[in-house]
């Protein structure tokens, strides 16, 4: 049996920002408070009507036209948001008709910030049954569409836009993906959600009146579960393979709070110069920061072939997740 690797990698950034000072001027906040409690500085922020599939398309046509590759010959797009275009149709079908892919069928994964792991991992089940030859995962969100400019609490950390990966079969002797360990703790699901929307709450005037259909965090809670799961899990699926922090060329984490990021590291030991950080710069993307840190990391240099790459993600749900692959290109 084959295994599954990333081949290659598209991103989806709108060019807008939204800075520290911008917001300053929104609500009662400070740069200064940003930075020392989060490390964010800008995120990217879409125009009036750019859309996920907008951003998703772009980056999947990115890797079309990298790699030369038929759209045709794509067999299957997952794209892992929390913010699609609408309801209904999914994601999925919108970009599959944008790029041209006639040949694939796709759908949706709603997991937040652990949605690029989940779905890299099920399309590449699909890969290594042989039941595919190539996958689309794209993990976008358009956090901007969802998020209360008055709620200083969640406006300040969010951003827009996120990546794609193409996931192939491997050659004889590659490793490519080597394991994952995902975990969901849905006791969690109420310190980090959209109340309203869906059918628990279905959109009223009232909703709408109390905000509801915005994002509601509590940030202390979702912060102290991310600062224990995240690192766990690494540590878990390192051991497993025998592994410790020593032994990985390259960790991207999940992007959501610089603190929550140093307290992985800590914990993993893996040199600082190893570790993927752009939170400065997007945000917090929910599902696109590891498909844009991968980016970050190929464009700095610090993602080489061969390299042991080990990902770590959590989130709403609450969801977590840690993958570890050799990287292929
Ligand atoms: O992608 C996964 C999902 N999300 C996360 O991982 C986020 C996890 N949580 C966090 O990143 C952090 O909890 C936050 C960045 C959201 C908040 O940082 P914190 O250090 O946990 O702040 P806090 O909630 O403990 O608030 C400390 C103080 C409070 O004031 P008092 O009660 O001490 O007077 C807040 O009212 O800071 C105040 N505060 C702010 N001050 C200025 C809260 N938000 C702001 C703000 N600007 N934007």
């Amino acid at each position: 049996m084959p295994g599954a690797k990333i081949t290659a990698m598209g991103v989806g950034v709108p060019p807008g920002l939204l800075t520290n000072q911008d917001l300053e001027k929104m609500v009662d906040t400070s740069s200064e408070w940003i930075v020392e409690r989060t490390g964010i500085l800008t995120r990217h922020i879409v125009e009036k009507g750019v859309t996920t599939s907008d951003l998703a398309s772009e980056a999947a046509q990115q890797i079309i036209d990298k790699t030369g590759i038929d759209p045709t010959t794509i067999d299957l797009i997952i794209v892992a948001t929390i913010t699609p275009d609408m309801m209904l149709p999914a994601t999925a079908c919108l970009v599959q008709d944008r790029i041209g892919a006639k040949g694939a069928w796709g759908f949706d994964m709603s997991i937040a910030c652990s949605g690029f792991l989940y779905a890299t991992q099920v399309a590449a089940q699909f890969v290594k049954t042989g039941a595919h030859k190539r996958a689309l995962v794209i993990g976008l969100d358009v956090m901007s569409s969802i998020i209360d400019y008055e709620d200083r609490q969640t406006c300040i950390i969010f951003g827009d836009g996120g990546g794609a990966a193409l996931i192939e079969p491997t050659e004889e002797g590659e490793e490519g993906i080597i394991d994952f360990l995902h975990e969901v703790d849905g006791s969690g699901g109420e310190f980090l959600c959209i109340p309203a929307g869906g059918s628990k709450h279905p959109t009223s005037k009232e909703t709408l009146d109390s905000k509801m259909h915005f994002v509601h965090q509590d940030g202390k809670v979702v912060f102290k579960f991310a600062t224990r799961k995240m690192p766990e899990l690494c540590v878990r699926l390192l051991e497993r393979h025998g592994y410790s922090g020593d032994d990985v060329d390259v960790f991207i984490p999940h992007q959501a709070n610089l603190r929550i990021i140093s307290a992985a590291v800590d914990r993993l030991k893996v040199p600082m110069d190893k570790v993927i950080v752009n939170i400065a710069e997007y945000g917090n993307t929910t599902a696109g920061t590891l498909p844009l840190a991968i980016d970050t990391a190929l464009n700095q240099g610090k993602l080489k072939k061969g390299d042991l790459v080990l990902f770590g993600s959590v989130g709403a749900g609450f969801s977590a997740g840690a993958m570890l692959m050799r990287w292929a290109y």
